[in-house]
């Protein structure tokens, strides 16, 4: 019988844009406030990328940091995988031009569209890939430039987000590192709660829809937040179930980073102190895929957790879509 495959983070990288936009800075444009902003999500600045920052862009310098990392050369990677929900482009697909980007061989390249989830969807599916046998080296990038899709005017929404990208390298392993147990889901049903309706075959851009503002995302935020809190709960808690462990073995949870007040119902709701939830929303907004790899990179930096701890990972999105990991962090 062949030893099991696991398949363990050895890199990981991150990029954001240049640009840094404050609260105070909204709060010259539109009718908002540094204390509105901050009391009812917890953001205090965002990285707004630039003309010459794509998707692609900050993607390929997340996917640079990771391999350098893991001490691997582009060559090395047979699978690149790109999480994104804003690409360069409607086809072909941003993975290829990060390929080109990084100088990588003729491996598979391909996107990956789950929001805020693409992430934790890509871990999923990277990993799979990596203990089937498909790939023994997979880069993992999640990247979005959401504030293309951002109206500036519209306070609802131009707040909450900001743009940047985390990237993982994963490594077929026979010891148990990576991703334990892991699962992802969808309801289409809610669709309509967050979406951009604009520039697709559904409803092409026609200069009357732009003269609406119908090309930006629009999202009903309360519907939103419930279905946030019970979703990334609910997949929490299966996720630690089938990795056979308790909360309390977990050393560290890296959720996805869109508003401080779900991250702590989530945190009251699984009897989990704060000190122990990773959140860095307050610097980077929701970076939509890319939030829960920034945490995770930040995480690692500040030395929160270390070679063989228990993080679990959680996010939610637009779709509606969500999904949560137990990673055993490093490698041997
Ligand atoms: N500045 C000042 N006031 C604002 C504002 C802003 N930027 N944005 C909204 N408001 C106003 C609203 O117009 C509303 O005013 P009204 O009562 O006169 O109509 C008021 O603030 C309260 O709005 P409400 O919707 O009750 O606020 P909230 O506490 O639900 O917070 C969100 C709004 C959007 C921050 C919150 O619902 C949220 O974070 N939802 C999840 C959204 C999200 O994260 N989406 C991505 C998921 S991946």
């Amino acid at each position: 019988m062949s030893s099991p495959r696991y398949a363990a983070l050895v890199g990981w990288g991150m990029a954001v844009p240049q640009r840094l936009v404050t609260n105070e800075e909204l709060a010259q444009r539109i009718d908002t406030s540094d204390a509105w902003i901050r009391s009812r999500t917890g953001i205090a600045q965002r990285y707004v990328a630039g003309p010459d920052e794509p998707t692609s862009v900050l993607a390929a310098a997340a996917g640079r940091a990771a391999l350098t990392r893991a001490g691997l050369g582009p060559e090395a990677v047979d699978t690149l995988i790109v999480a994104t929900c804003t690409p360069d482009r409607p086809f072909p697909a941003t993975a290829c031009a990060v390929q080109r980007m990084l100088g990588m061989g003729r491996g598979a390249a391909f996107d990956l569209v789950a929001a805020c989830s693409g992430f934790v969807y890509g871990l999923s599916v990277g990993t799979s890939l990596v203990r089937s046998g498909m790939s023994r080296v997979l880069l993992l990038i999640a990247a979005d430039v959401f504030t293309h899709f951002i109206d500036w005017e519209d306070r609802n929404t131009c707040v909450l987000f900001g743009d940047g990208a985390g990237a993982v390298v994963l490594q077929v392993s026979a010891a148990p590192f990576g991703s334990l147990a892991s699962n992802i889901g969808a309801w289409g049903a809610g669709e309509t709660l967050m979406a951009v309706d604009v520039g697709g075959t559904l409803l092409p851009t026609t200069s009357e829809l732009l003269s609406e503002r119908r090309q930006y995302v629009y999202m009903n935020g309360r519907e939103i937040f419930r279905h946030a809190v019970r979703g990334m709960c609910e997949s929490a808690e299966q996720a630690v179930r089938e990795a056979g462990v308790s909360f309390d073995a977990i050393r560290l949870v890296v959720p996805h980073q869109a508003n401080v007040r779900i991250i702590e119902a989530v945190a009251k709701r699984l009897g989990l102190p704060m000190e122990r939830v990773f959140v860095n929303l307050d610097r980077y907004g929701n970076t939509s895929a890319a939030s829960v790899p920034l945490a995770l990179c930040e995480a690692a930096e500040q030395g929160l957790i270390a070679p063989g701890d228990l993080v679990l990972l959680t996010a939610f999105g637009g779709g509606l879509t969500w999904g949560s990991s137990v990673v055993r962090w490093g490698c041997e």
